[in-house]
């Protein structure tokens, strides 16, 4: 059958009732689209230019105006990286307003990061240019200017970063067509059209969408294998919290977190996944020949403060269906029983270095303090391990993100979280909740710490920090106090 009789097919099925219905939350469109897959751009090991420009989007209801697109790709292009390489990339400003690209999760020098002091105005370009470092796993790149980061990435600016160690077929993991890299965001979307104004109470509580869009789609269906699929899940929305789970209930297995996998696979039945956070999942589907497999975020509890316009945090959302083929007599996998063992952090000597998330009239607060782009907040010392605590007083949750390292979570006061046992950039703080993480900086210079909840850090939720290489000086002000 060609795509189009695939796709009959498998709405008749599921009009017949042979495909269990989705206890689908809002979306009225239902299954209708195949999925995307997200294009690799040509010469990934070679330089890359990313030129970001308004352009269309269609969720289904024909072309709109009104993206900020790269390379006029709804969503971004996959930039597919080799550990080790030199990653050389042109951002090409052709908006109308400046913009950054930030490389998220990764650590390169301080002056390749995308901190917002470094945007580029309109018309203008600026070349990047590191070494690869950091392990394999599912990254991924964005802009960053000040109080626009919100904006820019909810119209499209947003891609996946996956680097490679090119031994992932002998860690027994699916590769080639069953790696899937899902890009999940929600979007207000009204007759079509992205909608996106934030009013005070949304800027406090974060911008919430009516449908959550899988690689730039709402409700897709991807054809896949009767096999063991690995699915590399972002969560790139602006404030909604997800918790991908399949429909039926089954358990999968969690391999990976935000910067590279676990020991073990971890069977679970649900993955919280915060505005920032990736994982990466592996979905049994050897016995789903012929069949449908379908992916939601069922409702889950979480305190949070949700304006009336859209649905709250915690409702639940159809993601996507995997239309699964009779098997096509290749190998269907299995899940691995392990990976390398990873090794517990450096533990730091001296207490913990505490930040307390609290309001101040209209504004999310960390340790009372409000973003300003030339203020230093604190420093650190270059290589020397630290603890940090989070200490959610405020109101909402506040997925905490930091640029320049990666951490591990030592203890979290509420319910533990399986994303917890592994590398992290981003961390859940759920309100009332204690988090401690280890840490070390191993990159001199400026770095930011914030929430990936967009509005918050656009609105101010963020601070900028110096690694300081105490043998060779570091060429910052020390802060006032500091
Ligand atoms: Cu994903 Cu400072 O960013
Ligand atoms: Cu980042
Ligand atoms: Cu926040």
């Amino acid at each position: 059958m060609d795509r189009r009789q695939f796709l009959d097919a498998a709405l008749a099925a599921a009009a017949a009732g042979l495909v269990p219905a989705p206890a689908r939350a809002l979306a009225a469109q239902g299954w209708a689209a195949t999925l995307p897959l997200l294009p690799a751009p040509k010469g990934t090991t070679g330089p890359v230019v990313l030129s970001a420009a308004p352009g269309n989007y269609d969720l289904g209801d024909g072309p709109r105006a009104g993206a900020l697109l790269i390379n006029q790709q709804w969503p971004s292009p996959t930039l597919r990286l080799d550990q080790g390489q030199l990653f050389e990339a042109t951002l090409d400003n052709q908006l109308d307003e400046p913009t950054i690209i930030h490389w998220h999760g990764l650590t390169p020098p301080s002056a390749m990061d995308g901190h917002p002091v470094q945007v580029i105005d309109a018309g203008t370009s600026r070349s990047y240019q590191f070494t690869i470092d950091d392990p394999p796993g599912t990254y991924w790149y964005h802009p960053h200017p000040h109080h626009r980061t919100g904006y820019q990435v909810y119209f499209g600016m947003a891609g996946f970063l996956l680097v490679s160690d090119g031994l992932d077929a002998d860690r027994g993991l699916p590769t080639g067509a069953r790696d899937i890299p899902l890009l999940l965001a929600d979007k207000r979307v009204v007759a079509g059209e992205l909608v996106f104004a934030p009013t005070s109470g949304e800027m406090m509580a974060g911008f919430l969408g009516n449908e959550v869009l899988v690689n730039g789609t709402i409700a897709p269906v991807l054809a896949v294998e009767p096999a063991v699929l690995r699915l590399r899940l972002l969560n790139g929305s602006n404030a909604r919290i997800l918790n991908p789970a399949m429909a039926d209930g089954r358990t999968f297995w969690l391999i990976g977190t935000d910067a590279g996998l676990l020991s073990a696979p971890v069977p679970v039945t649900s993955v919280l996944l915060s505005p920032g956070e990736r994982v990466e999942v592996l979905v049994d589907l050897r016995a789903d020949a012929g069949g449908s497999v379908d992916i939601v975020s069922p409702a889950f509890a979480i305190v949070a403060s949700s304006p009336p316009s859209a649905p709250p945090q915690g409702t639940a959302f159809d993601l996507l269906r995997l239309q699964v083929s009779e098997p096509l007599g290749a190998d269907p996998g299995t899940v691995p029983a392990a990976f390398e063992p990873i090794l517990p952090p450096s533990v730091a000597a001296g207490p913990p270095r505490v930040f307390t998330f609290a309001q101040s009239g209209m504004q999310h607060t960390i340790n009372g303090l409000v973003y300003e782009l030339s203020r230093i907040d604190f420093t650190v010392r270059l290589g020397e391990p630290e603890t940090w605590r989070f200490v959610n007083d405020g109101n909402q949750p506040h997925p905490m993100h930091m640029h320049g390292t990666r951490f591990r979570v030592l203890s979290r006061s509420g319910p533990a979280l399986a994303s917890d046992a592994g590398w992290k950039d981003t961390v859940l703080v759920r309100v009332g909740e204690t988090v401690d993480i280890a840490l070390r900086f191993d990159v001199p210079g400026l770095f930011l710490f914030h929430c990936h909840n967009l509005e918050h850090e656009d609105h101010g939720m963020m601070l900028n920090f110096v690694v300081e290489d105490r043998i060779f000086g570091d060429g910052f002000e020390s802060p006032a106090g500091a």
